[in-house]
């Protein structure tokens, strides 16, 4: 599919027959396609969100002097589907935040790439998008990290832990949350936890400090929540869908999560967190829960396809499916998470490639409604062999662990439900995710099918 976009819109004829590709051309955008009226729309809509400085992409698109000598990387980056970022395979489910763009836009990138990348008149172009200083919410309150965080040089950085006073006084609903790094070369991914009052996690560090590994046990149980995420690509997450928010009750304090990678000079971040407070009372509730977790995965040495299956059950009334985020480290490949309802039907809601450098997160055009008893199953696969240029060490089984040469195999996704729900009765481990580690696996052979 993606040689055939190449070689009908990059000139190479072959042996194509003339007719079609006629109609391809008439039928495909503007026969002239100049920058400032054809390309920038495209860029503006797809591409800026990552492409402008500040943001993750190396280099901007903003005017037609940062696109100009990227023109030929731009039809590749388009053509072979490369760019924007995007995984989910078109079979299963339908998202909003779908990047994948359409196939007159590609065309017309590429034929402007190969016209020489004419830049047109500058009054044909489109007014400049705003971007509010930095952020891609509108944040009523920002909350950073109380002291900078201190990077060494080289060497691996264990996940670090910053608990942060929150002081909130009152509940408050959070419609929309943004996890800003203060130097994204730094940050590889992070999160920003709720921890309720009465929670034990972390109950006794000291603000401000940060803590390595150790400390990320007990996050599930009680009552956390993810109210913010940094992953390149992810941007800014809403939770308002059906009237729902996320709630940090009275008294909770914040957990910076952080994952860094030196670059081979001392230097410091300090990550922030913006939110949106919700300007009515809310509906529902939203809520990030782990998902589908193989705390008992096995990858076998060498396997190129390792297999990995978890699973949880549904113990509440009224819960719904908004949101995926397949987690996996650099093993990772694929990721499907499949529903098998009370009923013994079964839906795959999401399916796609998987890729460590991105953990993009899929957000349901429609909630899927999940009935008390639904069993939502996560199938991982992993490549453990030497074939994997990420792979760091394919002669060993690996199991679960938090560094990036373990594994994990989960799926966070982001519910809503009754208000009066309390958010450790949604899911319970169940099925291969109760077994005890085995060799390999737990894989599909010992899911129990209706
Ligand atoms: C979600 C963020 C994001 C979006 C949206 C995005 N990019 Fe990128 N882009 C990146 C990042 C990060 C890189 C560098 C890492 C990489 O190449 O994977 C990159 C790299 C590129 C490259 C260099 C590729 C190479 O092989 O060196 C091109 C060209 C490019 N993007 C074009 C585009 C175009 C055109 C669009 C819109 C149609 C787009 N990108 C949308 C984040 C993004």
């Amino acid at each position: 599919m993606t040689v055939l976009r190449i070689t009908l819109t990059g000139g190479f004829l072959g042996l194509v027959a003339l007719a079609p590709l006629a109609a391809y051309a008439a039928t495909n955008g503007p026969a002239v396609v100049t920058f400032e009226k054809d390309v920038l729309p495209i860029l503006q809509k797809n591409c800026q969100e990552c492409h402008r400085p500040g943001e993750v992409a190396p280099m901007s698109l903003l005017t037609y002097a940062d696109a100009r000598p990227w023109a030929k990387a731009i039809k590749v980056a388009v053509a072979t589907e490369k760019m924007p970022p995007w995984f989910a395979d078109p079979r299963y489910g339908h998202f909003t935040n779908n990047r994948t763009l359409s196939q007159s836009d590609i065309d017309t990138l590429v034929k402007w790439a190969d016209a020489g990348a004419p830049e047109g008149n500058p009054k044909d172009a489109p007014l400049p998008l705003k971007f509010v200083d930095g952020w891609n919410i509108k944040p009523d309150m920002v909350i950073e990290m109380p002291k900078p965080f201190h990077l060494k040089a080289t060497g691996t950085i264990d996940y670090q832990y910053i608990l942060v006073k929150g002081n909130f006084p009152e509940d408050v609903w959070v419609t929309a949350a943004e996890m800003r790094p203060g130097n994204p070369k730094v940050l590889h991914h992070g999160k920003v936890w709720v921890r309720p009052p009465g929670s034990h996690y972390m109950e006794n560090a000291i603000p401000g400090e940060a803590y390595s590994t150790g400390m990320g046990r007990n996050l599930i149980s009680d009552g956390n929540d993810i109210l913010g995420k940094f992953n390149p690509g992810l941007g800014a997450q809403s939770f308002d869908i059906g009237g729902s928010a996320k709630l940090v009750p009275k008294g909770s304090d914040l957990v910076f999560e952080l994952h860094y990678t030196a670059i081979g000079q001392e230097t410091d971040d300090v990550s922030k967190l913006g939110l949106v407070f919700s300007k009515t009372p809310p509906k529902q509730r939203y809520f990030f829960s782990p998902g589908p977790t193989a705390h008992n995965l096995v990858i076998p040495a060498g396997d190129d396809n390792a297999e990995v299956v978890s699973e949880v059950t549904v113990g509440a009334d009224g819960v719904q499916l908004v949101y995926a985020q397949p987690h996996m480290h650099l093993r990772g490949k694929d990721f499907e998470l499949r529903a098998i309802y009370p009923t013994g039907e079964t839906e795959t809601l999401f399916r796609g490639k998987f890729d460590f450098n991105w953990q993009l997160g899929y957000e349901f055009a429609k909630p899927i409604s999940l009935p008390r008893g639904t069993r939502l199953i996560g199938i991982s696969h992993f490549d453990n062999s030497a074939a994997n240029k990420f792979n760091p060490d394919p002669t060993k089984d690996i199991v679960w662990g938090p560094q990036n040469w373990d594994e994990m195999s989960n799926c966070f996704v982001g519910l809503i439900f009754p208000l009066d729900t309390n958010p450790e009765d949604v899911f319970h481990a169940s099925g291969p995710s109760l077994l005890p580690r085995g060799k390999f696996g737990p894989t599909l052979s010992v899911l129990r099918l209706p």
